[in-house]
């Protein structure tokens, strides 16, 4: 049996592709990469086919990390059964996800995995969308998803 893991943002080409590739970078290197089904994808439909946008996957290759990503929708009709967790950027993408039926228990904030947070507060928990600011948006949002993947991973892997 595998944990099921779909990392959601709102368009599928910044922050979930690289929570995604940070966390299969991280499961590889702690050898537990079989234990897990992941994907990512995104509350709207802008960008469905479409690779990371380029300052992600600059950001990734810098920290030796590859984004496999291709760009999709969430899929309630299947998303919501096939996964474990369903682990929203923001405030925002977790409301869309419940919006659509997503089971409650089942929809985390990324953040909230974080052991350096463990005493914020819900709005300090977001994953700012660094679509529309500079490159250096980038590298505070891959070192944002290094630590929560990393207390992901020690929860689930040990
Ligand atoms: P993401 O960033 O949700 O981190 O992938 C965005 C990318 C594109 C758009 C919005 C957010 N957009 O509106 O096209």
């Amino acid at each position: 049996m595998t944990t099921g893991l779909l990392f959601v943002c709102l368009g599928n080409i910044c922050r979930s592709p690289l929570a995604e590739g940070v966390f299969l970078h991280q499961a590889k290197a702690r050898g537990v990469l079989d234990r897990f089904d992941v994907d990512s994808c995104g509350i709207g439909h802008w960008h469905v086919g479409a690779p990371p946008d380029g300052r992600a996957v600059a950001t990734a290759k810098r920290n030796g990390v590859h984004l496999p990503s291709i760009g999709r929708q969430v899929d309630p009709t299947t998303d919501f059964e096939r996964f474990d967790l369903l682990l929203a950027m923001d405030a925002s993408n977790r409301h869309a996800l419940l919006r659509l039926g997503a089971p409650e228990d089942r929809v985390k904030l990324m953040r909230s995995y974080d052991p350096t947070l463990a005493a914020a507060e819900e709005h300090e928990l977001e994953v700012p969308d660094p679509y529309y600011g500079g490159p250096d948006g980038f590298d505070r949002v891959f070192a944002m998803l290094e630590r929560a993947c990393g207390g992901l991973l020690d929860g689930l892997a040990g």
